[in-house]
């Protein structure tokens, strides 16, 4: 029985995901790009185990129920079949966030586990089929098997529905403010909501129209390190994606009181000439993307008005290492 462990970064989305093709294989509907974070990562150590009688999944030192790693069980049946391992897996996960605040997230956790798990079972996968195997999991694992910005591509099967490295070494001074407003767990998964949007909104035909669009301008910003280019398509993707939430039916919202306050907070330090974006994901936690030179001024006010313990300052991170 081998032990291996990997550890993978989560990543934020700038032009987001939110739908799926295909349910099953995790196919998304549109491509997407995001920017893979130093701060927070998922350690997950792996052993398949003749003595097992069933997989046990332990997440930050508690042992789950069987419900609740269900995902992971059928995540490691997979590896099951490719490898031809037949024995139970002993999966043992930390999230590493520097705050114990609701930044944990299934994009570092299945990145981590298809790195540790397929090659516990035998496996030697590129970091493509890394790629394809994270995304049964979750689809935005999928990016988090590669450092920096990472575009994931739509494709339209199994071996096409892959992420690959847009820029993986970054030499942008940006940095990534994380707001962390409530810790708990969102009441619409990101797998409800983004169903929910393609099948009810009517806004989603739209929504398709607004991402191919929002990566062929957003590519070449990055490129041309266009700091106000960037923010000024991050923040409308996210506002657009969260317009679907509220045109789904029933309608539902991951904002509270504080995200809107701290979306207001941040019009005003542009408006004061301190450039910076939000973006924000299937809850109410903002990111602000701003440069490194304004961190001060970006941290100081968010720090001010919601509480230094809330505010963690992130930089572009790396892919999937194994320890
Ligand atoms: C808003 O990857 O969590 O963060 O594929 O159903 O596991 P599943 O969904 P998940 O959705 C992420 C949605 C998002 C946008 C993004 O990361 O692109």
């Amino acid at each position: 029985m081998t032990a291996v462990t990997a550890r993978a970064h989560t990543n934020i989305a700038l032009v987001k995901y939110w739908g799926k093709a295909d349910t099953d294989l995790i196919i998304p509907q549109t491509s997407s790009l995001s920017l893979t974070l130093d701060q927070f990562y998922t350690d997950t150590t792996v052993a398949f185990d003749a003595t097992l009688t069933t997989d046990t999944v332990t997440l930050d030192d508690t042992r789950l129920s069987t419900t609740a790693s269900q995902k992971v069980h059928r995540f490691l049946d997979l590896v099951r079949q490719r490898s031809g391992e037949t024995r139970f897996a002993s999966v043992t996960s930390t999230n590493h966030v520097p705050t114990a605040a609701g930044l944990a997230s299934s994009a570092s956790a299945f990145a981590a586990l298809a790195g540790a798990a397929s090659r516990a079972a035998g496996l030697d996968l590129s970091r493509a089929d890394l790629s394809r195997l994270a995304r049964r999991g979750s689809g935005s694992a999928t990016r988090s098997i590669f450092g920096g910005f990472v575009e994931w591509q739509a494709g339209h099967d199994d071996q096409t529905s892959v992420a690959v490295p847009f820029q993986e070494h970054v030499d942008w001074p940006i940095a990534m403010v994380a707001l962390l407003l409530d810790p708990h767990h969102k009441k619409i998964s990101s797998r409800q909501g983004m169903q929910s949007s393609v099948t009810t909104s009517p806004y989603y035909p739209a929504w398709k129209q607004v991402v191919a669009a929002d990566l062929a301008a957003i590519k070449p910003a990055i490129l041309a390190q266009d700091f106000t280019a960037t923010g000024e398509i991050l923040e409308a993707n996210a506002m657009r994606m969260h317009a679907l939430t509220l045109s789904a039916n029933p309608p539902y919202s991951y904002f509270n009181g504080d995200t809107l306050t701290a979306m207001q907070t941040v019009r005003h330090l542009r408006e004061a000439g301190v450039a910076s974006y939000y973006t924000l994901d299937a809850g109410p936690n903002l990111k602000v993307f701003c440069q490194t030179p304004d961190l001060p001024a970006v941290t100081t006010q968010l720090a001010a008005q919601f509480g230094a313990n809330r505010v963690v300052v992130a930089h572009p991170g790396p892919g999937i290492q194994f320890l």
